[in-house]
């Protein structure tokens, strides 16, 4: 999220670094030295009782989510349950992940911990993953012991692709990488898992403001706006591929203050006063209450209102203006009002945006374009749309078209559509069957997509057999009827994939029938 990714992202990249070493290493004899330092230690797995959350196939021929519990004593193996559930049912149930969830399965592990809770200030509390804090704030949570995550994940075979440790702290925090690490809040886990999964699953960058340059990547960055962007088959207006919404980012901070009511928090920033809109992007934790704190432009108090249940939890707010800032410099203030929420107040972060008019900036949801964003050093990389996605928006439930092509894609380099295709004998007649991923039809009725279809082709020696067309059980007749080279063909459309170009949505299984029935 806006202020853990930036360094989570970071330790992501300085770990597959690391992995990378370790594997270079291994070959490289001149090496040797190094790789012996940064070689994990061989640990022996924690002892875990696995229970299925949601599953919709075998195990080799899905990608398999684990959640592992950091931070639940043994009375508290119950919670961590019903945790891991919450959180698989808000990413998979209707929205984020639902329409690619026939591909993956949901698992919880348990392991007690001695001490119950995330570590804080740096330390580790005597813990299963020994998940941390750095200080009190509410931004990365850590893991210390990703030897022993990895260690789980490997004890379970190919039953975890992807290990989740959850703390048992109920306020936001995280990071992405291996593991990917939440905690059990019931405002942001959930947000920060579907997002963390993007960067690890679909293999996207961020696409919020503010984070360093580096960090803008995959199908969901353009870097260079002359040309055409990776998503030019999603462009709402593909004859116009260069326009550029109009925006600018005159002020962004990482502030991480601790708020008191003997004096505001104050910034400045400069408007060029051509814009027609602008928008206050602020997230603060500890602020139960719209009343404790006051946000202030120019000395005018604006409309706030706080999350409903927030409590002390970290929040994204964002308050939209439809009309513009006067040219010149502006004053940003934010007051606590109340005197009892010293020491928990923080002001997280704060970003002020200015958009051009609806005709030079397109925010209507929908509208695949190209969407400036600027990093920490105010360079410019562009986005596909306006707020559709997670990657850009934590608070939005759902990936934007472009990263939910990709997540299919990334899916299915790992998924064939058909778990099963097998010959057999009934009343002397050659049967062949294929099982296929649960698309289309054979979703359950109150979870079918429209513009979601398998269409089945059959082939004899090569030969299509139009006849079987559509079906995924057939009756290929009695004596040297059914001996041959048989194949299937299962070819999936969605409307959610426009361009596969390694031909991921569509698989063949074959089978050579030589006995008679
Ligand atoms: C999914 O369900 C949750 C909880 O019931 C609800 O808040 C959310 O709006 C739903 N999302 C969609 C896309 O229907
Ligand atoms: C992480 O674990 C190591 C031992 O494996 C320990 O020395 C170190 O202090 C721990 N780090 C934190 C932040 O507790
Ligand atoms: C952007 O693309 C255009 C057109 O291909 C090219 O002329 C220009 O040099 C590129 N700019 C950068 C900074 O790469
Ligand atoms: C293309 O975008 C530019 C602004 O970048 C606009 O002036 C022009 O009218 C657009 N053309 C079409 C055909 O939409
Ligand atoms: C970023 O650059 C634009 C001009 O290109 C400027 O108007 C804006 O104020 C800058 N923002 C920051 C945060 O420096
Ligand atoms: C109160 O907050 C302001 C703004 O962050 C800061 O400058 C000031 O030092 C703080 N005062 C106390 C007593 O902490
Ligand atoms: C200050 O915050 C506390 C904790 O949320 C709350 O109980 C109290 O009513 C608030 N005081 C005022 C004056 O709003």
């Amino acid at each position: 999220m806006q202020l853990l990714l930036a360094p989570s992202y970071l330790l992501w990249m300085l770990l597959n670094l690391l992995l990378l070493f370790t594997c270079v290493a291994a070959w490289a004899p001149a090496q040797q030295t190094f790789a012996t330092e940064v070689q994990p230690q061989a640990v022996a797995p924690p002892p875990l009782e696995v229970r299925p959350l949601f599953l919709s196939g075998p195990t080799g021929n899905r990608v398999d989510l684990v959640f592992l519990a950091d931070g639940y004593l043994s009375s508290e193996k119950d919670k961590f349950f019903a945790d891991a559930l919450f959180l698989a049912e808000d990413i998979s149930a209707n929205q984020t992940y639902n329409t690619v969830r026939p591909l993956l399965n949901f698992w919880a592990a348990f392991t007690p911990s001695r001490e119950s809770g995330v570590g804080k200030g740096g330390r580790t509390k005597d813990t299963v993953f020994g998940l941390y804090r750095d200080g009190t704030e509410l931004r990365g949570v850590w893991c210390n012991n990703t030897d022993i995550a990895r260690a789980a994940c490997e004890s379970l075979g190919d039953g975890c692709d992807y290990p989740i440790t959850v703390g048992n702290d109920p306020l936001y925090g995280g990071s992405g990488g291996y593991p990917t690490v939440i905690t059990a809040s019931p405002a942001n886990g959930p947000q920060i898992l579907r997002h963390e999964l993007g960067h690890s699953i679909i293999d996207v960058g961020d696409e919020y403001d503010g984070g360093a340059s580096w960090g803008y990547f995959g199908v969901n960055a353009a870097q260079n706006a002359s040309r055409s962007p990776p998503w030019s088959h999603w462009l709402t207006n593909p004859s116009n591929a260069t326009r550029v919404e109009h925006s600018v980012m005159p002020l962004q901070q990482y502030t991480w203050t601790m708020l008191n009511t003997s004096s505001s928090w104050t910034t400045t920033f400069i408007s060029s006063g051509t814009f027609s809109k602008y928008a206050l992007f602020f997230s603060v934790s500890g602020i139960p209450n719209t009343a404790d704190l006051t946000i202030k432009v120019d000395g005018q108090t604006l409309p706030w209102e706080v999350r409903s249940n927030i409590g002390a939890d970290r929040w994204l707010y964002d308050l939209n203006f439809n009309r513009g800032l006067s040219g010149g410099r502006h004053t940003l203030e934010y007051r606590l009002n109340n005197k009892t929420l010293e020491g928990t107040a923080q002001l997280c972060s704060v970003e002020i945006n200015e958009f051009g008019s609806e005709a030079e900036f397109i925010s209507k949801p929908g509208h695949y374009g190209l969407y400036p964003v600027y990093s920490d050093k105010n360079t410019t990389t562009y986005r596909p749309t306006n707020e559709d996605c997670l990657m850009r928006k934590v608070t939005t439930p759902n990936f934007c078209s472009v990263c939910k092509e990709d997540l299919w894609l990334h899916l299915l380099q790992r998924v064939d559509l058909i778990d099963n295709f097998a010959a057999s004998c009934r009343t002397g007649s050659r049967f062949l069957t294929a099982t296929v991923v649960p698309f289309g039809r054979f979703r359950q009725p109150e979870d079918r997509k429209a513009g979601e279809e398998y269409t089945f082709q059959w082939f004899k020696n090569g030969v299509r057999q139009m006849q079987f067309d559509g079906m995924v059980e057939v009756n290929t007749g009695s004596g040297t009827a059914g001996v041959g080279r048989w194949a299937f063909r299962a070819a999936l459309k969605t409307d959610e994939v426009r361009r596969d170009p390694e031909g991921l949505l569509t698989n063949e299984r074959q089978i050579k029938v030589t006995a008679i029935c």
